[in-house]
């Protein structure tokens, strides 16, 4: 059975291409997402991919993740990474391992993009390797070794 990846953008992220371009790069999401569904296709991984600017809407789709056989995560939750103690319960709630990526190096950014309440639960987290930070998360997520909870029964 594939890998089951889910793909998922928070607030602003629809905006990728237009957006600050001189931080966040020149390719929108739905390049990326393109990107990464030709990747997915050559490593056998059956990729999902969603985008919100709600939490609310956010949450609702890692609730249902946790029943439509996601098995490994990779978020950007932008803004929400600084700020979000109900995404980051949700993360916690349906407790699928997950990476955390952020185009920008957020390290080199104003003090507030520091701290992230995803990263301690998360395996690990990408920053500031632009759009190659989603691929590198996938090619990851393909090979990573599930917990048994997650591994396919
Ligand atoms: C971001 C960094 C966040 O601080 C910011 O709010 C974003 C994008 C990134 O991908 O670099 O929206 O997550």
């Amino acid at each position: 059975m594939a890998r089951s990846v889910l793909v998922v953008n928070g607030p602003n992220l629809n905006l990728l291409g237009s957006r600050e371009p001189a931080v966040y790069g020149h390719s929108t999401l739905a390049d990326i997402e393109r990107e990464l569904a030709q990747v997915a296709a050559g490593l056998g991984v059956a990729l999902q991919t969603f985008q919100s600017n709600h939490e609310g809407g956010l949450i609702d789709r890692l609730h249902a993740a946790r029943l439509d056989g996601t098995q490994f995560v990779i978020i950007n939750a932008g803004a929400l990474t600084h700020t979000s103690v109900a995404l980051r319960d949700a993360l916690a709630a349906v407790a699928i391992p997950f990476v955390e990526v952020h185009l920008s190096n957020v390290y080199r950014r104003e003090r507030f993009r520091h701290r992230s309440l995803l990263a301690d639960l998360a395996v690990g987290s990408i920053v500031g390797l632009g759009v190659a930070g989603y691929r590198l998360a996938l090619e990851f997520a393909a090979t990573y070794s599930l917990p048994p909870a997650a591994a396919p029964g």
